[in-house]
C-alpha cells in the first residue's frame, strides 16, 4: 500500500492541466480548461479539468478523477505505474511497501519545522537589510555596480558583515537547529566550531513565488574566490525549482508579456535598474524542466539571453534539451546571443535598454531555428554522411517534443534539410522513438442515465458539496451515539478523513482517499452523475455554504428521529437493554434543543 500521506504531496505537487494537457490539448475555458472528451466521441468540448480542484470531469459522459484517475483511465496504466510515473515527474521516491508512513504527529511537526526555516530565513533577510544601511563599503560596492536605492529595495538586498558569526548578533541562542538547517551556518566538525555561511558578502535574497525568503546569494566585494556563494538545498531551498527575480519581476512580467531568462543574480538586478524587470535567473544551475514549466506558467513568451561566451552557449543548449518536453504550441522560446565579452549587466549598461530589448526582439532565434542551427554546427549537408548524422542526432531529440503544431513543423524542416520525404523521415524516426505505453483506446459510450440528472437523497446532496467544498466539514459533527449506515457512513467517514488533515485536502486527494474504501462506489456514482455545468464547481459562495448548513441540521434531526423511532419500535417489542435506555433519552433530550 502506498500510504495516503504520500498520495495527497504527490497530488498536490504535479499540476493535472499539464499531465493532461500533453496528451489531449486543452483550451482555456473561463477559470477551468476544457476540450473533447477523449473518453467519449463528441463533437464540441464537454471534458473540463479545473486547476484549482486538480480534477477533470467530462460533463457529457460523466468520466472524472485526478491526476492518477486520468493516466489510468486514459494510458492504462495501473495504480502504482500511475503514481510512480508522476513521482518521477516532481522528483519525489515512492515509500516501499511496509515502509514506515508520515502520521498525523510527523506531518505536524514537519510543517512546524519548515515555518521555523521560514522565520529563521526572513529574520536573516531583514537582519542583512539593514546592515547594508551602516555599511557604507558595501553602499559603495553597489553604487559602483550602478544600483539605486529604489532597485536594492525592490529585490531586498543586503549585506553580510565581516567577522565567523554575524548572525550571533540576532540569533539567540547561536547557533541553533534552524540555523543549521538553513544552511545559515556552518557546522565544521573536525574543530567543532559554528561560523556564518556568508560573511563580508553582498547578499541577495531569493524567494519562492510567493515572495517568501527560502535561500541566498552571497557575491563578495572584490575578486576574490569564490566569487559567489549559494544556500544549499534545503527543505524550504530546491535550486531546479526556484528561479531568482520571479517574485520581485511578476508585475514587470505580466506587463511586457514576456520573460526574460540570464545567468547571474546581477544580471537580473542590473537589467531591472535599466527598465527590463522582467529577468530571471536561474540559481547557478542549468535551467531544468521545471524551470521551464514554472517558466511557461506565467507567460506565453520566453527570452533566454545566456552570456557570449562558451559557457553561455553550453547553457543555452541545455535549456533547449530541457525544454523540449514542455514545449506547447501556444508558448515561444527565443534566444538571444550577446557578444562574447558581454553578459545582460555589461550590455544594457553599454547600450541601454532601447537597444537591448531591439536585440532581444530581432535577433533573438526562435527555438525553431536555433535548434538546426546547433544541430547542424560543423555538418556538410551536402553530403551523405552530414545528412545521416543530422538525422541521428535530432530524431532522439525530436521524439521529445509533445507539442503537435511543431513538432511536426520540425519534422517538415528534417525532411528538406536531409531530402527525404516525410513518409520515408517518419518511419525513419518512428524507429528512434521512444516505446510509449498507450493502450488502445475503445470509445466507451456513456449508459445514458448518466446524462440525466440524478434525483439524489439529501445525504447525498450534501456528499456532493462536501466533495466540490472540503473545508465545509468544518460544519459537520455526527455525534457518535448515532449508528451511522450507508450513505449517511460515507457522509461521517469523508468528513473525519478532510478533519484529520492539518488543512483540507483538494477534491482530487479526498478521491485518491476514497479509493479502496467501502464508499468509492458512493462517491463514484454521485460525481458520475450529478454534476451538469462547471459552474457547480465553483459552488464556493455564502448562500451554497448557509444551505449545507441547514442540510447538516436537518440530516442530523433525520438521524436522531429515526433512530428514536427505532428505539421506541423495540422498546415495545421486545424491551431495551440499559444502553439503549440511555440512548433514547440522551436522543429526546438533544432533539429538543
Ligand atoms: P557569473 O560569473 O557570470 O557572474 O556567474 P555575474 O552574474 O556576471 O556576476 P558579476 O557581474 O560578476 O557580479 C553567474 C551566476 O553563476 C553562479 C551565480 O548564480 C551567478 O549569479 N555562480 C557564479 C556561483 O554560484 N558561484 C560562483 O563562484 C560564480
Ligand atoms: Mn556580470
Amino acid at each position: 500500500m502506498i500510504p495516503s500521506d504520500f498520495i495527497d504531496e504527490l497530488l498536490a505537487k504535479v499540476d493535472i492541466v499539464d499531465i493532461i494537457d500533453e496528451r489531449v490539448p486543452l483550451k482555456k475555458g473561463g477559470a477551468n480548461y476544457m476540450a473533447c472528451c477523449p473518453f467519449h466521441k463528441e463533437k464540441s468540448p464537454s471534458f473540463s479539468v479545473s486547476p484549482t480542484k486538480q480534477f477533470y470531469h467530462c460533463f457529457g459522459c460523466g468520466a472524472h478523477g485526478s491526476a492518477i484517475g486520468f493516466l489510468m483511465e486514459y494510458q492504462g496504466l495501473g495504480f502504482a505505474e500511475a503514481v510512480q510515473y508522476l513521482a518521477d515527474r516532481v522528483g519525489m521516491t515512492v515509500p516501499k511497501t511496509g515502509g514506515r508512513t508520515e502520521n498525523h504527529e510527523q506531518r505536524a511537526e514537519r510543517k512546524k519545522k519548515q515555518q521555523t526555516l521560514e522565520e529563521t530565513m526572513q529574520a536573516c533577510a531583514d537582519f542583512y537589510q539593514g546592515r547594508l544601511k551602516t555599511a557604507p563599503e558595501a553602499q559603495q560596492y553597489l553604487n559602483t555596480r550602478g544600483l539605486n536605492a529604489e532597485i536594492i529595495a525592490h529585490y531586498g538586498l543586503g549585506y553580510a558583515p565581516d567577522g565567523w558569526q554575524p548572525l550571533a548578533q540576532v540569533f539567540r541562542p547561536y547557533p541553533s537547529t534552524p540555523l543549521v538547517d538553513s544552511g545559515q551556518v556552518i557546522h565544521n566538525e573536525e574543530q567543532n566550531r559554528y561560523y556564518d555561511r556568508f560573511r563580508h558578502r553582498i547578499m541577495f535574497p531569493i524567494r519562492d513565488t510567493k515572495g517568501q525568503v527560502i535561500g541566498f546569494g552571497g557575491r563578495v566585494l572584490d575578486n576574490s574566490k569564490p566569487k559567489y556563494l549559494n544556500s544549499p538545498d534545503t527543505p524550504l531551498f530546491d535550486k531546479g525549482k526556484n528561479l531568482y527575480g520571479l517574485y520581485e519581476g511578476r508585475a514587470a512580467i505580466k506587463e511586457a508579456g514576456r520573460i526574460l531568462v540570464v545567468e547571474g543574480y546581477m544580471d537580473v538586478v542590473a537589467l531591472a535598474q535599466f527598465g527590463i524587470g522582467y529577468g530571471v535567473a536561474s540559481l547557478g544551475t542549468s535551467t531544468t524542466a521545471d524551470h521551464v514549466k514554472m517558466l511557461m506558467r506565467q507567460t506565453d513568451s520566453i527570452y533566454f539571453c545566456f552570456d557570449g561566451d562558451g559557457a553561455g552557449r553550453k547553457a543555452a543548449w541545455r535549456a533547449l534539451e530541457n525544454a523540449l518536453p514542455q514545449l506547447k504550441d501556444d508558448k515561444s522560446l527565443h534566444f538571444l546571443f550577446l557578444p562574447e565579452e558581454h553578459d545582460p549587466d555589461s550590455y544594457i549598461r553599454a547600450f541601454g535598454k532601447t537597444q537591448f530589448e531591439d536585440a532581444l526582439l530581432h535577433q533573438s532565434k526562435p527555438l525553431s531555428e536555433y535548434f538546426w542551427e546547433h544541430l547542424a554546427d560543423g555538418l556538410n549537408l551536402n553530403t551523405q554522411e552530414g545528412k545521416a548524422e543530422l538525422v541521428k542526432t535530432a530524431s532522439p531529440l525530436l521524439a521529445q517534443i509533445t507539442a503537435p503544431a511543431l513538432a511536426f513543423l520540425l519534422k517538415q524542416r528534417l525532411s528538406e534539410l536531409v531530402g527525404i520525404d516525410p513518409d520515408n523521415l517518419a518511419r525513419l524516426l518512428g524507429q528512434e522513438a521512444p516505446k510509449r505505453h498507450i493502450k488502445q483506446k475503445s470509445y466507451k459510450l456513456p449508459p445514458a442515465t448518466a446524462r440525466q440528472p440524478a434525483m439524489l437523497t439529501l445525504v447525498q446532496r450534501q456528499i456532493r458539496s462536501l466533495l466540490i467544498n472540503p473545508g465545509w466539514a468544518a460544519y459537520i459533527d455526527l455525534p457518535e451515539y448515532l449508528a451511522l449506515e450507508g450513505d449517511f457512513a460515507c457522509l461521517a467517514n469523508l468528513a473525519e478523513m478532510i478533519k484529520s488533515h492539518a488543512a483540507p485536502p483538494g477534491s482530487a486527494q479526498i478521491l485518491e482517499h476514497m479509493r479502496g474504501s467501502p464508499y468509492e462506489d458512493t462517491v463514484h456514482r454521485i460525481f458520475q452523475s450529478t454534476l451538469q455545468s462547471a459552474d457547480e464547481w465553483e459552488a464556493d459562495n455564502e448562500e451554497n455554504c448557509e444551505n449545507f448548513k441547514i442540510g447538516m441540521k436537518k440530516l442530523l434531526n433525520e438521524l436522531k428521529y429515526s433512530q428514536i423511532e427505532t428505539l421506541k419500535q423495540k422498546s415495545a417489542d421486545s424491551g431495551l437493554n440499559d444502553y439503549e435506555k440511555k440512548l433514547l433519552v440522551s436522543l429526546l433530550m438533544s432533539k429538543t434543543n
